[in-house]
């Protein structure tokens, strides 16, 4: 995840992910910092993200995943035509509230630029954005929660890296959201890089884990096949949150 850069950590407590408090996570400042509109960074993620659910067939994806949703809607409407149920996956009680008030109450107005660039993308997406949702389940729960073998398709946008200061944290995080598919299935994520921990709004120091495409490398490669790791350059129109760009994945955990 994207939030102001923090004065120098102090390097002789890594910060774990219990050690933040995740259902205060500030809904409302990481919305208008990140996606109250849409930026040149969200563009790049979604062409990617896109270019992956085009490949599927209306409603052919049985159970899709989005591990750690947050507030951020635009991967699951982009799941919106291939998949007939997105469990939404998030431990915090205040990301958790916003996605339900979203799919029972319609979405907010700033969402609908990013659902018609990702029907331009994916002309299979219904009309509205509320159709697109309508599969949406928002599930509580962790990446330590997750039953191996469950999906078709998992996401995850800028969670693992962005939830811990500890790197073998980061790592099993990762091993969570490859075993939640089932043999064969897909693997879609978007990472910030190198991103030390960070700020949202003048609000706390949210735990962050420094990753490159070698550390991406280390953790997927032994675990997946198929492994592609793009790069989008910084995002100069958010906040200074320390990042060097993004980094996309995609891959697949072996049959
Ligand atoms: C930086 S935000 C990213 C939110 C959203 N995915 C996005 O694209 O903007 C990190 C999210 O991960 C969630 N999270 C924290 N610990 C987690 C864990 N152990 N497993 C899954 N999600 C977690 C947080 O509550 C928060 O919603």
């Amino acid at each position: 995840m994207r939030g102001e850069a923090p004065p120098p950590a102090d390097r002789t407590r890594v910060r774990r992910n219990r050690d933040a408090d995740w259902d205060a996570w500030p809904v409302t400042d990481y919305l208008a910092e990140n996606y109250r509109q849409l930026h040149p960074c969200d563009i790049g993620v979604i062409r990617h993200h896109a270019a992956v659910y085009r490949r599927h067939a209306p409603h052919s994806l049985a159970r899709t995943l989005e591990l750690g949703a947050g507030p951020n809607l635009y991967p699951l409407m982009l799941a919106g035509a291939a998949s007939r149920r997105v469990d939404a996956l998030e431990p915090g009680a205040a990301g958790a509230d916003y996605l339900r008030r979203q799919l029972d109450r319609g979405p907010d107005e700033s969402w609908q630029p990013f659902y018609a660039l990702c029907r331009s993308l994916v002309p299979a997406l219904p009309a509205t954005l509320a159709e697109a949702l309508r599969p949406v389940r928002v599930v509580p729960g962790a990446a330590g929660d997750l039953v191996p073998d469950s999906y078709d398709l998992a996401s995850m946008n800028f969670v693992a890296e962005s939830v811990t200061e500890d790197f073998d944290e980061f790592a099993a995080l990762c091993a969570a959201f490859v075993g939640a598919v089932r043999p064969g299935g897909l693997l879609l994520a978007a990472f910030m890089e190198r991103m030390p921990s960070y700020r949202i709004g003048t609000g706390p120091v949210w735990p962050a884990c420094p990753v490159d495409e070698a550390a991406l490398r280390a953790v997927f490669a032994p675990r997946t096949t198929r492994l592609r790791i793009a790069r989008l350059a910084k995002d100069r129109t958010l906040p200074e949150y320390g990042d060097t760009g993004i980094l996309l994945l995609t891959a697949e955990r072996p049959a």
